[in-house]
C-alpha cells in the first residue's frame, strides 16, 4: 500500500472527520510509531506504521469490505427517505463514510450482499465483462422442470436482451439453484416468468466463489477475510 496522509486515512476509519483529526493532532493526541504527530498531512504507511489516538492503537485500513446476510424488507441503497436500507444494518464500529452495497437485491430477496467503500472493487465485481457468477436459491409456485433447465442453458430472451446461458439445478420439487453471470433488473424472477413460473422466495447464496456464511443470522454482517477478498476478486 502507498503511504497516505494521516488525516485522510484516520478519517476513513469512520470515527472522526478530517477536522476532528486536525484537532486531535493539534492537541498532541495522535502518535505515529510512538512519536507525537505534528502535522495532519504527515504521510503514514497503513501496513507498517503504528498509529495511536489518545493512547489507543488504531487499525488502519484503506477500505472496508463487509459480507451481509440481507433480510427481506430492506432496500439495497445507501439512504432512503422511507425504507430501511442495507447500510442502516451495519453496526457503528463497521460503518464508514461512503459505504454502499456492491450490487442490488430486490427488497424481498434475502442473502449474500457485499458492502464496501471501494468503488474500484465494486466496479470490478459488478462489471458484466467480468462474469462474476452469482448463485441463488429460488422457490417457485410450481415444480421445477427439465424444460426450464434447457431454456436457462440456452439463454432466456428478455425484452431488454437475451440472458447469457445460466445453470439451473433442481434441489427440491419446487426449489431450484440458479447461477447467472450478469445482473439484469429482476433477472431471476423474469427468467422464471418467461418459463411460466413465479418466484415466491429468492435467496442469494454465493458470489464469485464465496459462499454466504452460515453463521451470519439475517441482518448481520462481518468483515471479509483477506483470502475471501482475494477469491472474489479472482
Ligand atoms: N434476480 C431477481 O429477480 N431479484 C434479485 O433480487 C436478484 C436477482
Amino acid at each position: 500500500m502507498k503511504p497516505e496522509r494521516l488525516d485522510k486515512i484516520l478519517a476513513a476509519q469512520g470515527g472522526w472527520s478530517r477536522k476532528d483529526v486536525k484537532a486531535l493532532v493539534s492537541r498532541g493526541a495522535v502518535a505515529v510509531n510512538g512519536q507525537t504527530a505534528l502535522r495532519p498531512e504527515q504521510k503514514v504507511d497503513p501496513e507498517r506504521d503504528q498509529v495511536t489516538v489518545e493512547g489507543r492503537a488504531v487499525t488502519l485500513r484503506r477500505h472496508i469490505y463487509l459480507l451481509l446476510n440481507k433480510p427481506a424488507g430492506v432496500v439495497s441503497a445507501t439512504r432512503d427517505p422511507r425504507e430501511r436500507t442495507v447500510v442502516d444494518l451495519v453496526p457503528e464500529p463497521l460503518r464508514r463514510r461512503g459505504i454502499f452495497p456492491a450490487g442490488r437485491l430486490d427488497k424481498d430477496t434475502t442473502g449474500m450482499m457485499i458492502l464496501t467503500d471501494d468503488g474500484d472493487f465494486a466496479h470490478r465485481i459488478l462489471s458484466p465483462r467480468n462474469h462474476v457468477p452469482k448463485t441463488y436459491l429460488a422457490r417457485l409456485d410450481r415444480p421445477v422442470t427439465a424444460e426450464m433447465e434447457t431454456a436457462f442453458a440456452a439463454g432466456i430472451p428478455l425484452k431488454d436482451g437475451d440472458c447469457l446461458p445460466a445453470r439451473l439445478e433442481r434441489v427440491e420439487e419446487d426449489l431450484a439453484r440458479v447461477t447467472i453471470c450478469e445482473g439484469m433488473y429482476h433477472q431471476i424472477k423474469r427468467m422464471f416468468g418467461v418459463c411460466g413460473a413465479r418466484v415466491v422466495a429468492l435467496q442469494r447464496i454465493s458470489m464469485g466463489g464465496l459462499e454466504l456464511d452460515g453463521t451470519l443470522a439475517e441482518g448481520e454482517c462481518r468483515e471479509l477475510r483477506k483470502e475471501e477478498l482475494a477469491r472474489i476478486r479472482g
